[in-house]
Protein backbone atom coordinates (compact mmCIF):
# COMPACT_ATOMS: atom_id res chain seq x y z
CA UNK A 1 0.00 0.00 0.00
CA UNK A 2 1.42 3.21 -0.82
CA UNK A 3 1.66 5.89 1.57
CA UNK A 4 -1.34 7.99 -0.49
CA UNK A 5 -3.10 4.81 -0.31
CA UNK A 6 -2.88 4.84 3.52
CA UNK A 7 -3.66 8.45 4.03
CA UNK A 8 -7.23 7.82 1.72
CA UNK A 9 -7.95 4.67 4.17
CA UNK A 10 -7.30 6.40 7.38
CA UNK A 11 -9.60 9.47 5.88
CA UNK A 12 -12.22 7.14 5.31
CA UNK A 13 -12.14 5.20 8.52
CA UNK A 14 -11.64 8.61 10.45
CA UNK A 15 -14.58 10.05 8.95
CA UNK A 16 -16.63 7.05 9.28
CA UNK A 17 -15.87 6.62 13.34
CA UNK A 18 -16.13 10.44 13.76
CA UNK A 19 -20.11 10.06 12.44
CA UNK A 20 -20.45 7.15 15.58
CA UNK A 21 -19.21 9.52 18.25
CA UNK A 22 -21.53 10.43 20.97
CA UNK A 23 -19.98 11.51 23.83
CA UNK A 24 -17.45 14.37 24.57
CA UNK A 25 -14.79 11.93 26.32
CA UNK A 26 -14.65 9.83 23.17
CA UNK A 27 -14.70 12.60 20.69
CA UNK A 28 -11.24 14.20 22.56
CA UNK A 29 -9.75 10.38 21.94
CA UNK A 30 -10.30 10.57 18.66
CA UNK A 31 -8.93 14.10 18.05
CA UNK A 32 -5.95 12.69 19.95
CA UNK A 33 -5.43 9.66 18.19
CA UNK A 34 -6.24 11.16 14.58
CA UNK A 35 -5.59 14.71 14.36
CA UNK A 36 -3.66 15.22 17.19
CA UNK A 37 0.15 16.18 17.67
CA UNK A 38 1.19 12.76 18.05
CA UNK A 39 -2.05 11.78 15.52
CA UNK A 40 -1.80 9.47 12.84
CA UNK A 41 -2.55 11.95 9.96
CA UNK A 42 0.21 14.00 11.48
CA UNK A 43 2.72 11.15 11.46
CA UNK A 44 2.09 10.43 7.99
CA UNK A 45 2.56 14.30 6.92
CA UNK A 46 6.17 13.78 8.52
CA UNK A 47 6.63 11.09 7.12
CA UNK A 48 6.65 13.22 3.35
CA UNK A 49 10.18 13.71 3.44
CA UNK A 50 10.95 9.54 2.48
CA UNK A 51 8.62 9.40 -0.72
CA UNK A 52 10.90 10.08 -3.62
CA UNK A 53 11.09 13.80 -4.10
CA UNK A 54 8.15 14.29 -7.23
CA UNK A 55 5.79 12.49 -4.93
CA UNK A 56 6.19 14.78 -2.16
CA UNK A 57 3.90 17.56 -3.13
CA UNK A 58 1.05 16.09 -3.91
CA UNK A 59 1.60 13.87 -1.21
CA UNK A 60 1.82 16.79 1.21
CA UNK A 61 -0.98 18.62 -0.67
CA UNK A 62 -3.77 15.93 -0.20
CA UNK A 63 -2.71 15.33 3.49
CA UNK A 64 -3.06 18.88 4.52
CA UNK A 65 -6.26 19.26 2.67
CA UNK A 66 -7.29 16.03 4.83
CA UNK A 67 -5.92 17.33 8.18
CA UNK A 68 -8.44 20.44 7.36
CA UNK A 69 -11.37 18.08 6.46
CA UNK A 70 -10.82 15.99 9.50
CA UNK A 71 -10.27 19.17 11.97
CA UNK A 72 -13.07 20.84 10.39
CA UNK A 73 -15.73 17.85 10.47
CA UNK A 74 -14.44 17.23 13.99
CA UNK A 75 -15.55 21.07 14.98
CA UNK A 76 -19.10 20.57 13.70
CA UNK A 77 -19.34 16.98 15.40
CA UNK A 78 -17.87 18.70 18.78
CA UNK A 79 -21.13 21.13 18.40
CA UNK A 80 -23.51 18.40 17.49
CA UNK A 81 -22.83 16.35 20.59
CA UNK A 82 -22.42 19.59 22.95
CA UNK A 83 -25.69 20.21 22.16
CA UNK A 84 -26.90 17.02 22.64
CA UNK A 85 -25.62 16.96 25.71
CA UNK A 86 -27.18 20.27 26.96
CA UNK A 87 -30.29 18.82 25.84
CA UNK A 88 -29.95 15.70 27.92
CA UNK A 89 -28.45 17.51 31.03
CA UNK A 90 -31.53 20.09 30.97
CA UNK A 91 -33.96 16.92 30.42
CA UNK A 92 -32.81 15.35 33.45
CA UNK A 93 -32.48 17.95 35.63
CA UNK A 94 -36.22 19.48 34.73
CA UNK A 95 -37.56 21.84 36.90
CA UNK A 96 -40.99 21.92 37.38
CA UNK A 97 -41.35 25.69 38.09
CA UNK A 98 -45.36 25.10 39.16
CA UNK A 99 -44.65 22.99 42.05
CA UNK A 100 -44.98 24.97 45.48
CA UNK A 101 -41.94 25.76 46.99
CA UNK A 102 -39.83 23.98 50.18
CA UNK A 103 -40.40 25.79 53.66
CA UNK A 104 -38.18 28.26 55.37
CA UNK A 105 -37.62 26.94 58.94
CA UNK A 106 -37.22 29.86 60.29
CA UNK A 107 -35.48 30.53 63.14
CA UNK A 108 -36.79 32.05 66.22
CA UNK A 109 -35.31 33.75 69.83
CA UNK A 110 -35.86 31.12 72.65
CA UNK A 111 -38.04 32.48 74.96
CA UNK A 112 -35.88 33.37 78.16
CA UNK A 113 -33.78 35.11 75.17
CA UNK A 114 -36.78 37.38 74.21
CA UNK A 115 -37.64 37.77 77.85
CA UNK A 116 -34.19 39.01 78.61
CA UNK A 117 -34.20 40.94 75.55
CA UNK A 118 -37.32 42.91 76.68
CA UNK A 119 -35.48 43.34 80.28
CA UNK A 120 -32.37 44.88 78.73
CA UNK A 121 -34.67 47.28 76.53
CA UNK A 122 -36.37 48.82 79.52
CA UNK A 123 -33.26 49.17 81.87
CA UNK A 124 -31.38 50.72 78.79
CA UNK A 125 -34.27 53.08 78.86
CA UNK A 126 -33.76 53.81 82.65
CA UNK A 127 -30.55 54.23 82.58
CA UNK A 128 -28.96 50.91 83.45
CA UNK A 129 -26.26 49.52 81.05
CA UNK A 130 -25.31 45.49 80.70
CA UNK A 131 -22.17 44.10 82.67
CA UNK A 132 -21.73 40.73 81.78
CA UNK A 133 -19.84 38.67 84.72
CA UNK A 134 -18.31 35.30 84.92
CA UNK A 135 -20.30 32.39 85.74
CA UNK A 136 -16.98 30.69 87.13
CA UNK A 137 -16.45 32.38 90.19
CA UNK A 138 -14.63 32.42 93.42
CA UNK A 139 -16.47 31.46 96.44
CA UNK A 140 -15.04 34.12 97.76
CA UNK A 141 -16.71 36.77 95.47
CA UNK A 142 -19.44 34.50 95.28
CA UNK A 143 -20.53 34.48 99.45
CA UNK A 144 -17.47 36.23 100.97
CA UNK A 145 -16.85 39.56 99.79
CA UNK A 146 -20.60 39.52 99.84
CA UNK A 147 -20.67 39.53 103.57
CA UNK A 148 -21.01 35.93 103.94
CA UNK A 149 -17.51 34.88 105.53
CA UNK A 150 -16.40 31.20 105.24
CA UNK A 151 -18.75 28.99 107.56
CA UNK A 152 -21.74 31.80 107.50
CA UNK A 153 -24.68 30.27 107.91
CA UNK A 154 -26.41 32.03 105.00
CA UNK A 155 -24.50 30.30 102.39
CA UNK A 156 -26.97 27.11 103.34
CA UNK A 157 -29.05 29.65 101.26
CA UNK A 158 -27.66 28.51 98.01
CA UNK A 159 -26.76 24.74 96.75
CA UNK A 160 -23.71 25.30 95.17
CA UNK A 161 -21.96 23.36 92.76
CA UNK A 162 -18.35 22.98 93.46
CA UNK A 163 -15.38 22.30 90.67
CA UNK A 164 -12.33 19.96 91.64
CA UNK A 165 -10.28 23.50 91.54
CA UNK A 166 -10.53 24.65 95.55
CA UNK A 167 -12.42 27.89 96.32
CA UNK A 168 -13.79 28.07 92.14
CA UNK A 169 -17.76 27.20 92.39
CA UNK A 170 -20.26 28.07 89.71
CA UNK A 171 -22.00 31.31 90.98
CA UNK A 172 -25.17 30.58 92.77
CA UNK A 173 -26.55 34.46 91.77
CA UNK A 174 -25.43 37.21 89.89
CA UNK A 175 -25.17 39.36 92.75
CA UNK A 176 -21.07 38.51 92.62
CA UNK A 177 -20.96 40.45 89.66
CA UNK A 178 -21.55 43.53 91.76
CA UNK A 179 -18.58 43.27 93.40
CA UNK A 180 -17.26 42.81 89.72
CA UNK A 181 -18.61 45.89 88.32
CA UNK A 182 -17.68 48.00 91.35
CA UNK A 183 -13.91 47.36 91.17
CA UNK A 184 -14.20 47.98 87.46
CA UNK A 185 -16.25 50.83 86.76
CA UNK A 186 -15.92 52.16 89.78
CA UNK A 187 -12.40 53.70 89.73
CA UNK A 188 -11.64 53.27 93.63
CA UNK A 189 -14.91 54.05 94.94
CA UNK A 190 -14.83 57.54 92.62
CA UNK A 191 -17.65 56.78 90.06
CA UNK A 192 -21.50 56.23 90.64
CA UNK A 193 -22.66 53.23 88.69
CA UNK A 194 -25.90 52.21 86.70
CA UNK A 195 -25.95 48.75 85.30
CA UNK A 196 -27.73 45.33 85.30
CA UNK A 197 -26.30 42.49 85.37
CA UNK A 198 -27.68 39.22 83.34
CA UNK A 199 -26.60 35.76 83.53
CA UNK A 200 -27.10 32.16 84.07
CA UNK A 201 -26.93 31.09 87.62
CA UNK A 202 -25.59 27.35 88.77
CA UNK A 203 -27.55 25.74 91.64
CA UNK A 204 -27.42 22.09 93.15
CA UNK A 205 -30.76 21.44 93.29
CA UNK A 206 -33.38 18.30 92.83
CA UNK A 207 -34.54 19.16 89.62
CA UNK A 208 -38.73 19.45 89.66
CA UNK A 209 -41.31 21.70 87.79
CA UNK A 210 -40.16 24.55 89.60
CA UNK A 211 -36.75 24.28 89.99
CA UNK A 212 -34.14 23.74 87.80
CA UNK A 213 -29.81 23.61 88.16
CA UNK A 214 -29.62 26.55 85.98
CA UNK A 215 -31.34 29.95 85.16
CA UNK A 216 -31.08 33.41 84.85
CA UNK A 217 -31.00 36.40 86.95
CA UNK A 218 -30.69 39.81 86.17
CA UNK A 219 -29.39 41.58 88.93
CA UNK A 220 -29.46 45.75 88.90
CA UNK A 221 -26.72 47.86 91.26
CA UNK A 222 -26.45 51.37 91.53
CA UNK A 223 -24.28 53.49 93.51
CA UNK A 224 -24.24 56.94 94.07
CA UNK A 225 -24.29 59.61 96.53
CA UNK A 226 -27.38 59.97 98.52
CA UNK A 227 -29.36 57.13 97.01
CA UNK A 228 -32.07 56.01 99.51
CA UNK A 229 -34.92 52.99 99.77
CA UNK A 230 -37.15 55.68 97.91
CA UNK A 231 -35.25 55.47 94.58
CA UNK A 232 -35.17 51.56 95.09
CA UNK A 233 -38.97 51.24 95.09
CA UNK A 234 -39.16 53.79 92.51
CA UNK A 235 -36.93 52.54 90.06
CA UNK A 236 -38.87 49.26 90.84
CA UNK A 237 -42.09 50.22 90.50
CA UNK A 238 -41.21 52.06 87.21
CA UNK A 239 -39.93 49.00 85.52
CA UNK A 240 -42.87 46.77 86.78
CA UNK A 241 -45.10 49.38 85.39
CA UNK A 242 -43.10 49.35 81.77
CA UNK A 243 -42.54 45.37 81.95
CA UNK A 244 -46.04 43.88 82.88
CA UNK A 245 -48.68 47.10 82.53
CA UNK A 246 -48.74 50.76 83.29
CA UNK A 247 -51.54 49.64 86.17
CA UNK A 248 -49.37 47.51 88.54
CA UNK A 249 -49.17 48.38 91.92
CA UNK A 250 -46.08 46.76 94.14
CA UNK A 251 -45.40 45.69 97.52
CA UNK A 252 -42.38 45.53 99.31
CA UNK A 253 -42.27 42.81 102.08
CA UNK A 254 -39.27 43.29 104.67
CA UNK A 255 -36.49 40.32 103.82
CA UNK A 256 -33.24 39.05 104.94
CA UNK A 257 -30.25 38.89 102.28
CA UNK A 258 -26.46 39.13 103.83
CA UNK A 259 -25.78 41.89 101.44
CA UNK A 260 -28.13 44.00 101.71
CA UNK A 261 -29.57 46.34 104.39
CA UNK A 262 -32.14 46.69 104.98
CA UNK A 263 -33.59 44.20 102.00
CA UNK A 264 -36.85 43.34 101.04
CA UNK A 265 -38.70 41.39 98.55
CA UNK A 266 -41.21 42.42 95.87
CA UNK A 267 -44.25 41.06 94.42
CA UNK A 268 -46.32 42.77 91.89
CA UNK A 269 -50.18 42.43 92.06
CA UNK A 270 -50.88 39.11 90.16
CA UNK A 271 -50.80 39.98 86.23
CA UNK A 272 -53.58 37.45 85.58
CA UNK A 273 -56.04 38.03 87.90
CA UNK A 274 -55.19 41.91 88.63
CA UNK A 275 -54.88 40.95 92.45
CA UNK A 276 -58.47 39.27 92.62
CA UNK A 277 -56.92 35.63 93.14
CA UNK A 278 -56.48 32.74 90.43
CA UNK A 279 -54.68 29.71 91.03
CA UNK A 280 -51.11 31.00 89.77
CA UNK A 281 -51.12 33.76 92.18
CA UNK A 282 -52.21 30.68 94.32
CA UNK A 283 -55.15 33.04 95.62
CA UNK A 284 -53.09 35.80 96.89
CA UNK A 285 -53.06 38.48 94.47
CA UNK A 286 -49.19 38.80 94.47
CA UNK A 287 -46.52 37.46 92.32
CA UNK A 288 -42.76 37.98 93.58
CA UNK A 289 -40.80 39.33 91.05
CA UNK A 290 -37.73 40.36 93.02
CA UNK A 291 -35.25 40.50 96.28
CA UNK A 292 -33.30 43.70 96.31
CA UNK A 293 -31.99 46.16 99.33
CA UNK A 294 -29.75 48.72 100.08
CA UNK A 295 -26.03 47.94 99.29
CA UNK A 296 -24.55 46.77 102.54
CA UNK A 297 -21.81 48.97 103.66
CA UNK A 298 -19.37 45.87 103.89
CA UNK A 299 -20.37 45.03 100.77
CA UNK A 300 -19.79 48.80 99.24
CA UNK A 301 -16.26 48.52 101.34
CA UNK A 302 -15.20 45.71 99.40
CA UNK A 303 -16.52 47.28 96.25
CA UNK A 304 -14.02 50.08 96.68
CA UNK A 305 -16.16 52.65 97.74
CA UNK A 306 -16.58 54.48 101.45
CA UNK A 307 -20.04 53.76 102.75
CA UNK A 308 -20.19 57.15 104.97
CA UNK A 309 -20.28 58.91 101.14
CA UNK A 310 -21.66 56.50 99.23
CA UNK A 311 -24.66 54.72 99.35
CA UNK A 312 -26.95 52.29 96.60
CA UNK A 313 -29.40 49.64 96.13
CA UNK A 314 -29.76 46.14 94.54
CA UNK A 315 -32.30 43.87 93.40
CA UNK A 316 -31.96 40.41 91.81
CA UNK A 317 -34.67 38.96 89.38
CA UNK A 318 -35.66 35.67 87.92
CA UNK A 319 -36.77 36.33 84.13
CA UNK A 320 -37.82 32.72 83.52
CA UNK A 321 -39.99 32.85 85.97
CA UNK A 322 -41.54 36.16 84.03
CA UNK A 323 -41.79 33.92 81.13
CA UNK A 324 -43.40 31.05 82.89
CA UNK A 325 -46.14 33.43 83.94
CA UNK A 326 -46.84 35.32 80.70
CA UNK A 327 -47.32 32.22 78.70
CA UNK A 328 -48.35 30.23 81.45
CA UNK A 329 -45.65 28.04 81.22
CA UNK A 330 -46.00 25.19 84.07
CA UNK A 331 -42.93 23.30 84.28
CA UNK A 332 -39.47 25.04 84.11
CA UNK A 333 -37.36 21.91 82.85
CA UNK A 334 -39.12 23.17 79.47
CA UNK A 335 -36.95 26.03 79.15
CA UNK A 336 -33.02 23.70 78.78
CA UNK A 337 -35.05 20.85 77.75
CA UNK A 338 -34.48 21.45 73.98
CA UNK A 339 -37.67 20.11 73.22
CA UNK A 340 -38.77 21.63 69.34
CA UNK A 341 -42.60 20.73 70.31
CA UNK A 342 -41.96 23.38 73.15
CA UNK A 343 -39.63 25.96 71.44
CA UNK A 344 -41.50 26.26 68.01
CA UNK A 345 -44.32 27.68 70.26
CA UNK A 346 -42.32 31.26 70.43
N1 LIG B 1 -28.92 37.09 94.98
C1 LIG B 1 -30.24 36.86 95.52
C2 LIG B 1 -30.65 35.43 95.21
O1 LIG B 1 -30.06 34.81 94.40
C3 LIG B 1 -31.23 37.80 94.92
C4 LIG B 1 -30.99 39.20 95.38
C5 LIG B 1 -31.58 39.66 96.56
C6 LIG B 1 -30.17 40.03 94.70
C7 LIG B 1 -31.38 40.94 96.99
C8 LIG B 1 -29.93 41.34 95.14
C9 LIG B 1 -30.55 41.77 96.31
O2 LIG B 1 -29.15 42.19 94.48
O3 LIG B 1 -30.36 43.02 96.70
O4 LIG B 1 -31.60 34.95 95.78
Amino acid sequence: MTMLDRLETLYQQASAELAQIASSEALADWERRVIGRKGEVTLLLRQTGQLPPEERAAFGKRANEIKALLSEAFARREEEIREQELARSMEEGQVDVTLPGRKVARGRLHPATQTLREVYAIWAEMGFQVYRSRDVETDEVNFGLLNMPPYHPARDMWDTFYTTEPGVILRTHTSPGQIHAMREYGENGTKPIRVILPGMCYRYEQITARSEVQFHQVEGLAIGRGIRMTDLKGTLTEFARRMYGAERRLRFRASHFPFTEPSAEVDVDCILCGGAGCNVCKYSGWLEIAGCGMVHPVVLRNGGYDPTVWSGFAFGMGPERITMLKHGIRDIRYFWGNDLRFLNQF
